[in-house]
């Protein structure tokens, strides 16, 4: 039996895991989960968000879920999820973003797939205070991180089918950094001859995607563009609650959803499992279990058909209810 952590977070975080725990078991496939516990809670007992035997957990068994996790404001501890991805090198931050059966959004024939760098740029964490009223942050982009977030977007390309990469930058204002990332985008194009390029500026490319999001297959983004973009993309397809990740590195992957903790819902069985169970079944083809992560996929699918789903998407099913439901759905 395979063993795979499981980090349970906070806020709607154990609701929605114990959903897509009990549907991954209710689909036949028995996977022996570590749960580790992580997060302001924890705090308060070891010291840290983020204790060593979390990351010696993910270090042993290579592959983890990933429920949200409550990040502070202000100053304290570093986010658990941005040293997650600093200390296990999951340098690709990867989000398919597809529309989903009976779910009403403004487009049809959404799909494209956001590939964000997920280590540098202005979340590198190198800030400082001038003075009392004056404060900088280092965005640093390096041609080595560069070169290897394309190359995987471009490999993404290949390996799911996909017939464009698309760059996404300031460069016109951002000339030596955001220049970089253009130029190591061009010469690692030149390896992949079958995939068509694009280059775009990411205000233009905001403008584009409200307009029509089904121009775009692939989107490779430095980090912060990365991460607005990919939000606004998870409200192309139905919102947060349906919005699937992964971080990915050469040795580890942790696949978690877009969306956050989301306090206001917790503990109150409103939650959409949705989008951690969509990141689980792309776990689940990473560890080459396709059988089961189709199986699941197509029980969520019929659900969502027959009309049950969460209040995020218009619906009046509790979490358990739309849990159940999946789960009844994977037996015909
Ligand atoms: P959020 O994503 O938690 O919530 C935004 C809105 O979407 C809320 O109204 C919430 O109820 C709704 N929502 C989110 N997920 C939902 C779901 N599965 N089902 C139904 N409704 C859902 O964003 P917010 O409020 O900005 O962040 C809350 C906390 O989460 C913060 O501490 C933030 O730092 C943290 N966070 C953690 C992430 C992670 O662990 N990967 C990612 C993003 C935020």
């Amino acid at each position: 039996m395979r063993t795979i952590t499981l980090i349970n977070g906070d806020g709607i975080g154990p609701e929605i895991s114990n959903s897509v725990m009990e549907i991954i078991k209710a689909s036949g496939l028995e996977i022996d989960w570590d749960i580790q516990t992580a997060g302001a809670d924890v705090i308060k007992a070891e010291g840290v968000p983020l204790p060593d035997r979390v990351l010696d957990s993910i270090k042993k068994n290579k592959v983890a879920l990933k429920a949200p996790v409550t990040t502070p404001i202000g100053k304290g501890f570093r986010s658990v999820n941005v040293q997650l991805r600093k200390d296990l090198d999951l340098y690709a931050n990867l989000r398919p973003c597809k529309n989903l059966p009976n779910v009403k959004t403004r487009f049809d024939n959404v799909d494209l797939v956001v590939v964000r760098e997920n280590t540098e740029d202005l979340y590198a964490g190198v800030e400082e205070q001038i003075d009392e009223n004056t404060a900088h942050s280092i965005k640093i982009i390096t041609k080595k991180a560069t070169e290897r977030i394309c190359k995987f977007a471009f490999d993404y390309a290949v390996k799911n089918n996909r017939k464009e990469v698309c760059v996404v930058t300031k460069a016109n204002i951002m000339k030596l950094s955001d220049g970089l990332f253009l130029d190591t985008f061009r010469e690692v194009s030149n390896l992949y001859p079958q995939i068509k390029k694009r280059e775009i500026l990411v205000d233009n490319l905001c403008m584009q995607l409200v307009q029509d999001p089904t121009q775009f297959d692939v989107l490779v983004l430095p980090n912060l563009y990365g991460d607005i973009v990919s939000d606004l993309c998870a409200g192309l397809i139905g919102g947060l609650g349906v919005a699937q990740g992964a971080n990915i590195g050469f040795d580890y992957a942790v696949f978690e959803p877009v969306h956050g903790s989301a306090p206001d819902i917790k503990g109150q069985n409103k939650a959409n499992p949705t989008a951690l169970l969509l990141s689980a079944c792309e776990m689940l083809r990473y560890i080459d279990e396709n059988i089961y992560a189709d199986k699941i996929e197509k029980a969520l699918f019929k659900t969502l058909f027959g009309n049950i789903k969460t209040a995020d998407l218009g619906g009046n099913a509790t979490t358990a209810e739309f849990t159940n439901a999946i789960i009844e759905n994977l037996k015909n």
